[in-house]
Formats: structure tokens, sequence, C-alpha cells
């Protein structure tokens, strides 16, 4: 089991993607099952159950069109049970599906076709958005259905290695909720980190994609580009776009980008002023009303604009009050370490830094 984690929009959902996309084409091994839970149907647990088994049974089909064999992947049994709806359901067929299927490869019949039978319909579980979850917790007998979902999960993947599960999330404490569920005690998870892109894969992303007439003006725009949005690689693809159009209307790149900055600090403005009015945040979901006051912010923005890039080990803010509502409220990123990392540098983790390059700007302004 691991949990994905990493900032919004740094691609998490492009890469499960890319992997189930690689996986229906028969280059990766196993089947899989995706479930996102910004799909409003998948909050519900019934919907949830009927998307885990849907898609999987999509992944089976799809490598048996290839010819490829899927051991223990009764396609026709969990169709059949697809009208009896119900998590319970779900989770018995996945269970059986999971570990009846390894007494199929006793070792004294091993052959090599029955273990590639065996590990083409391995199956993986993929929750994206998985912090969603939590919105169970309010529905009637939400609670034990969540507790009984999580338990299943550990116990086919850590207890009996029938599957693996990966979680996707961006929220910051998704790690710190998920192990706090009792079925999670006395069991570790791994974290997987995706973070922005660093500074030479992030400039090549964009010169990659920018029209070969826009290469040189890209370039000479580039640092500013990267000073203000980092790796982030939705606003990459946004400056690609502003290039196209630039070659579209006739205007210049340098100009586009001034316009697009201006509105870029706009929006990081109108966040961090935000954090100086808690009381008059919008409620979002399933979190608590902020838990700091004015000058608790004031004070976090003067310690963030006083750092050397806006990267502050999470424990030395320990006496800023409601540090942790803070991040739970999205107006700052806590970030784990993780072996995949390649955009922060620290040196004690975990760390806690502003939502984007350009906060960090305006905080410096504002501090
Ligand atoms: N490696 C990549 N190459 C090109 N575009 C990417 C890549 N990774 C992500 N993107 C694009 O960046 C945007 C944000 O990615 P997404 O996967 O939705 O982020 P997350 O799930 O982490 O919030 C999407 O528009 C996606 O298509
Ligand atoms: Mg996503």
């Amino acid at each position: 089991m691991v949990i994905m984690t990493g900032p919004k929009d740094s691609g998490k959902t492009a890469l499960l993607r890319e992997y189930r996309r690689r996986q229906a084409h028969g280059e990766f091994l196993g089947v899989s099952s995706y479930i996102d839970m910004r799909e409003k149907p998948n909050v519900d647990p019934a919907g949830f159950a009927a998307s885990l088994r849907g898609s999987m049974v999509d992944s089976m089909e799809l490598k048996v069109k290839l010819g490829i064999e899927v051991l223990g992947g009764n396609v026709e049994h969990c169709k059949g049970s697809a009208s009896e709806d119900g998590l319970s359901m779900t989770m018995r067929w996945l269970e059986s599906y999971c570990l009846e299927r390894r007494h199929l490869v006793e070792p004294e019949q091993c052959s090599t076709t029955l273990v590639d039978a065996y590990k083409q319909g391995f199956p993986t579980i993929f929750i994206d958005e998985a912090n969603a979850l939590a919105a169970w917790h309010s529905l009637p007998d939400g609670e034990a259905q969540l507790e009984t979902l999580f338990r299943f999960l550990v116990r086919i993947s850590k207890q009996e290695c029938g599957a693996h599960i990966v979680l996707a999330s961006s929220e910051s404490f998704f790690r710190r909720w998920l192990l706090s569920s009792a079925a999670f005690q006395g069991h570790g998870v791994s974290v997987f980190g995706v973070g922005h892109l660093a500074e030479e894969e992030a400039k090549a992303f964009m010169l990659e994609r920018v029209p070969a007439s826009s290469k040189k003006e890209a370039e000479a725009v580039w640092d500013d580009v990267f000073a203000h949005v980092g790796g982030a690689i939705l606003n990459l693809h946004r400056i690609v776009r502003l290039a196209h159009r630039a070659v579209a209307t006739g205007e210049r790149l340098r100009d586009r980008w001034e316009r697009e900055k201006k509105r870029l600090f706009m929006d990081a403005a109108y966040r961090v002023m935000e954090g100086f009015r808690p009381e008059g945040m919008r409620k979002v979901g399933v979190r608590e009303p902020p838990k700091w006051k004015k000058d608790d912010w004031a004070r976090l923005v003067k310690k963030m604009a006083d750092s050397r890039d806006g990267v502050i080990a999470y424990d030395s803010l320990a006496d800023v009050p409601g540090l942790d509502s803070m991040i739970e409220h999205d107006l700052l990123q806590l970030r784990a370490y993780s072996d995949t990392e390649r955009e922060i540098i620290a040196d004690e983790w975990p760390v806690v830094i502003p939502t984007s390059r350009m906060a960090l700007h305006v905080m410096r302004i504002k501090g």
C-alpha cells in the first residue's frame, strides 16, 4: 500500500492515467481499478463500490481482448453481482479474487504460463483524491463503512499480499488522517511524493512545447517565468499556451507574460489576504472552521518573507497558533520527505512552504 502525495496540479492523476493506459495496452502486468473521488457518485459507498468493481471488470476485459489470460478473473461472476449493489458485496467479490487465486498456483503445479497468468491478473486499486473518503464520516453508518473499507484494504494488501493499493491525495494531513483509523494500527504505509519539476526539467518541458519561432523569446523570459511559477506543471502549460497565442496574434511573448504575471499575482494576493480574515473564509467540505487569528497569519507571513527561499521546517513553527489549520485551508503546504523529491532542498523534514512561488512574492511584500 502506497500513499501518493504532492501539491495540487503536480501530475498525480496524469501519472495514474498514463500507467493505466499502458497497462491496458499490455505494457505493464496486472489489472487495476481507478476510482476518482472527485466524481460525486463515488462519495456514496454504493457508488464507490460500483466504480471499484466496474473499473476492475473493464480492466480485465481489456486484457482478455488482447488475448492475455487473467488467472482467476471471473468477469461474468462479477458482472452478475452488479445488480446486488453495495460495498460489502463488492469487497467480498474482490477479496475472493485477490486471495483465492493464490491457491490456483500451488508450487508443485507452477508452470511459467500459470505464473504469468497469475501476474497478469494481479490487481491494483487506485483511489484518486482519497482524502474525499473523509466525507463518509458524515453519512449515516458512514463511519462503520469507512472502517470496514480500510480493514479490507489493509487485509488484501499488507496482510495477504493479494493486491496493491495506491491512495493519491493533495491534502497535507491525509497520511495522518488515514493512519489514525483503527484499521491501520500497527501498519505503516509508504509515501511516494510527486513534486513540481526541478528547474532543468521545467525549462525543457516549456521549450519542447512552444512554437519553434518563439524559442528565443521563451529562453529570454525563462528566468522571470521560473522565479514566479517554479516547476508547477499547470502554469508551465499556460505559458506554452501564451506562446502559441502570441504567435497567432503577432504579439510579443514578453508582453503576454507580463499580463499573465499580473493575473497570477492577483490570484496569489487574494489567497494571502484571505489569511488575514479567517472569520470570513468559506466553509469547504468537512473542514473545521479556521483556528488561527489575524495576528497569527501576520506572524507566519513575516517568517516566510524573512526565510531564504520560503522553506521552513514544520517543527520550528510550533509557536504559530493554528498552523495546522492554515495548512488544512490551503494557505500553506506541508511537504513530507520523499526519495523522489527534486524541487525542495531542506535539512529537516517535514517542511512548510507557500502554496506557490507567487504566493511567496506576495508574502515578501506584505511581510
Ligand atoms: N508529465 C506531464 N506532461 C504533460 N502534462 C502533464 C504532466 N503531468 C501533468 N500534466 C498536466 O498538468 C495538469 C495537472 O496534472 P494533474 O495530474 O491533474 O495533477 P494532480 O492530480 O497532481 O492535481 C493536467 O492538465 C495534466 O494534463
Ligand atoms: Mg489529481
